[in-house]
């Protein structure tokens, strides 16, 4: 099932809460949170008090992308604070399946994350753990920016392992997602589309997820 995670980012913070409600009557059923701290990637955003306060404002699953360093020590801050889904970079986590094990822990859909740079080979180790994985198609920190092709056939490759090895891990894929570039993600086997400039930077978010929604389901019916 294909699955429209618009993320805030884009979105104007001081209208969050009517801005979630829009992208999720154009058909948004999960809500990207982008949690960066000006180390690991050179912007800084918002943190577990923000994603509190979402959590008064949507049903909708919370997706905390976190774009950390020491990710651990925050993780129980944003379980407590109402995140479902966490997920982790494997660029940052040194112990990674401690980390994902953490997450599990403390009630959450585990993810982990990678860069354009790195391969999916790195998660060999991880993905009979993990909830779903995010491949980045650009390099964390912006909004955006514009599409890396290379995400495609890694989401592939993915998509495959997890046939191979029968794995249930969901495939996310964030970064330069719009009209133009979200067949191809669909069609390599991506099922949850992070979008944010897509949905919330011009016009109506309603409006604009419903279009990439409905690019990104007639594309999965075309796959072979
Ligand atoms: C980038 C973030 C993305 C960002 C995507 O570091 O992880 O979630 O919001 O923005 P767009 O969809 O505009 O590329
Ligand atoms: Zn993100």
């Amino acid at each position: 099932m294909i699955e429209l995670a618009p993320s805030i980012l884009s979105a104007d913070f001081a209208h969050l809460a009517e801005q979630i409600e829009r992208a999720a009557a154009g058909g948004g059923t999960v809500i990207h949170v982008d949690v960066m701290d000006g180390h690991f990637v050179p912007n800084i955003t918002i943190g577990a008090p923000v994603v509190k306060s979402l959590r008064k404002a949507t049903r909708l699953p919370l997706d905390c992308h976190l774009m950390i360093e020491n990710a651990d020590e925050y993780i129980t801050d944003f379980a407590e604070a109402g995140a479902d889904w966490i997920s982790v970079h494997q660029e940052a986590c040194p112990h990674l399946n401690r980390t994902l094990n953490h997450i599990k822990g403390n009630g959450c859909r585990a993810g982990v994350v990678i860069n354009p740079a790195t391969p999916v080979e790195m998660l060999n180790e991880v993905l009979d753990i993990v909830d779903h994985v995010l491949v980045m198609s650009v390099n964390p920190g912006f909004g955006g920016q514009s599409f890396i092709p290379g995400a495609v056939h890694k989401i592939r490759r993915l998509a495959e392992i997890r046939a191979e090895r029968g794995y249930s891990f969901r495939i996310e894929v964030d970064g330069g997602i719009a009209h133009d570039t979200v067949a191809e993600v669909v069609r390599a086997g991506a099922e949850i589309l992070v979008a944010g400039s897509a949905v919330f930077g011009k016009g109506d978010a309603k409006l604009n997820a419903a279009a990439l929604l409905e690019a990104a389901r007639s594309a999965s019916l075309q796959k072979v």
